[in-house]
């Protein structure tokens, strides 16, 4: 889709559908909405008046202008209370508007800058926040359907400012909002993919493609050269799948001091069966999915390579399936992570932490500081939290903070769980170091709680997005299947440590 800003007025653009808004309780719309109300003569205040359009987020109503104005049609779209207004209900009620008006079968549409008036938004943010919620809504993965869609797609978008000299923020913002949005979506194309397809190969060329592209360094380490690290817990993963693991090195430099460098470190299991300790069949399918942190990752560095931030990011990802095999791991094994550690396998299907410890310590190997892993880690996650959010652990409170903050700013909410020292107990092991299941209580914590013996001193983040990264239906703008969560949380929190930096 085409997205431009322009500078007009709405109720004068000869097109076939313009998008204005309204608030949850407004009797008498303002701004835009009330100047195309004023133009159609009070329609949109008297159907207000009638309850029929009542402005809750997401509503959208349409009107036929039957040539009183020069847009063909005029679709009202709900913004709710104003006191909840936020970025994300900008994001939330322009996938809605755009959808409706996709199904439609229009081609050209314009839009008002939600929120830039009476929202008390930045024209910037307003227009990030649009071009986000309009690709980010009208996603579809459509890659294996050899028929073509029941409906066109809209071509372009156009969005409406009044002042000429603001346009150049508007434009920074739907810049800024088609990077972001366009490697989530790449994100969610890997995870939505299957995994006959992306095998942990295919993953290593796609990292390869990328690197071509953007002027990214990488590296892929093969499993010889996993066994001369001494990778002996990502090994045991791998041993039991015909397919050979890649373990992916991606960079970014954009930064001045070489040493200095950001880590983010995405699992990347391609399939995840569970191995011997197999899954039930039922939903199995969706384990194709758990290579979804390591593709939050790589989209993070497509991402920076468009925006070139001042600063140097390495992205690690380990990817490998975990089957059952004769060559499988078992259940009562114990392997040798990089850093030494013994690891008594308690479940094969406790396989994110095993090739995450790997991970871990050649992020500490590298020197990476601070690290960010991302990681579809465990069921018990979802179950605390559900889809709405995802977990978050972590050995630096103000790392932390930022990144909550950061993620409550994209629509990708983080939720902090404790690592309280008594969880320890439950990975106590009697024949290695440290085993990798502490059992069905706080499972989510302890998985974390396994991974933090592997960074040790480094300062770090974990999120666990078993929950939010793949959806069983629709929520907002998210569809049904991958988000891309959280590659724009990651992408603005790599832009921010770069501003940081300057200043
Ligand atoms: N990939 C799963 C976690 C998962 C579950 C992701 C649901 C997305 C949706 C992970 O490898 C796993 O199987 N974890 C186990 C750990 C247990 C055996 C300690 C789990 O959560 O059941
Ligand atoms: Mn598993
Ligand atoms: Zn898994």
């Amino acid at each position: 889709m085409k997205i431009k800003a322009i500078v007009g007025n709405i109720t004068e653009l000869q097109i076939e559908a313009v998008v204005v808004n309204l608030f949850e309780g407004v009797k008498k719309p303002s701004g835009a909405t009330g100047a195309v109300d004023q133009a159609l003569g009070g329609v949109i205040s008297g159907l207000i008046e009638r309850g029929e359009i009542k402005g809750k987020l997401g509503e959208v109503s349409l009107l036929h202008t039957l040539g009183r104005i020069p847009p063909e049609r005029v679709a009202v779209v709900g913004l709710g209370k104003k006191e909840k207004f936020d970025l994300d209900k900008v994001r939330q009620a322009t996938a809605s508007a755009l959808r409706f008006l996709q199904k439609l079968g229009l081609k050209h549409v314009a839009s008002i800058l939600h929120g830039a008036g009476a929202g008390g938004i930045d024209r910037k943010f307003s227009a990030q926040a649009i071009v986000e919620g309009g690709l980010l809504g009208l996603y579809a993965f459509r890659k294996h359907k050899t028929t073509d869609p029941d409906l066109g797609e809209l071509e372009e978008l156009l969005l409406v400012e009044r002042d000429e000299s603001r346009l150049p923020e508007v434009d920074g913002g739907i810049r800024l909002g088609r990077v972001l949005a366009e490697a989530a979506n790449f994100a969610r194309d890997l995870v939505n993919e299957p995994a006959n397809a992306l095998t942990p190969t295919r993953m290593a060329e796609v990292a390869k493609e990328l690197a071509e592209r953007y002027g990214l360094e990488l590296e892929v380490l093969e499993r010889e050269q996993m066994e001369e690290l001494g990778m002996g817990a990502l090994l045991g993963v791998a041993q039991g799948s015909e397919q050979p693991p890649k373990f992916i090195i991606l960079s970014y430099r954009g930064g001045k001091d070489s040493r200095d460098v950001l880590g983010l470190v995405g699992k990347g299991i391609t399939f995840d069966s569970g191995g011997i300790s197999i899954k039930p069949s039922e939903g199995m399918g969706e384990m194709k999915g758990d290579m979804a942190g390591g593709a939050a990752v790589l989209a993070t560095l497509k991402a920076l390579g468009e925006l070139r931030p001042r600063i140097n990011v390495t992205g690690l990802v380990p990817a490998t399936e975990n089957m059952p095999s004769g060559t499988a791991l078992r259940p009562g094994d114990i392997l040798k992570a990089m850093n030494g550690k013994t690891i008594e396998v308690i479940s094969t299907d406790a396989e994110g932490r095993l090739i995450l410890a790997d991970a871990l310590c050649y992020a500490r190997r590298l020197g990476l500081s601070p690290v960010v892993d991302v990681a579809t880690l465990t069921g018990a996650c979802q179950v605390a939290l559900g889809n709405v959010c995802s977990g978050l652990f972590g050995n630096d409170q103000g790392l932390i903070s930022k990144l909550v903050g950061l993620g409550e700013e994209a629509g990708e909410r983080l939720w902090q769980l404790p690592l309280y020292e008594e969880y320890k107990e439950q990975n106590r092991s009697e024949v290695a170091d440290i085993k990798n299941s502490g059992g069905r209580w706080g499972g989510a914590i302890t998985a974390a709680q396994f991974l933090a013996e592997f960074i040790e001193d480094t300062p770090w983040v974990h999120l666990d997005i078993a929950g939010t990264a793949f959806l069983e239906k629709e929520r907002g703008y998210f569809s049904k299947g991958a988000t891309g969560i959280p590659t724009r949380t990651l992408v603005r929190f790599a832009t921010a440590l770069a501003e940081e930096k300057q200043s």
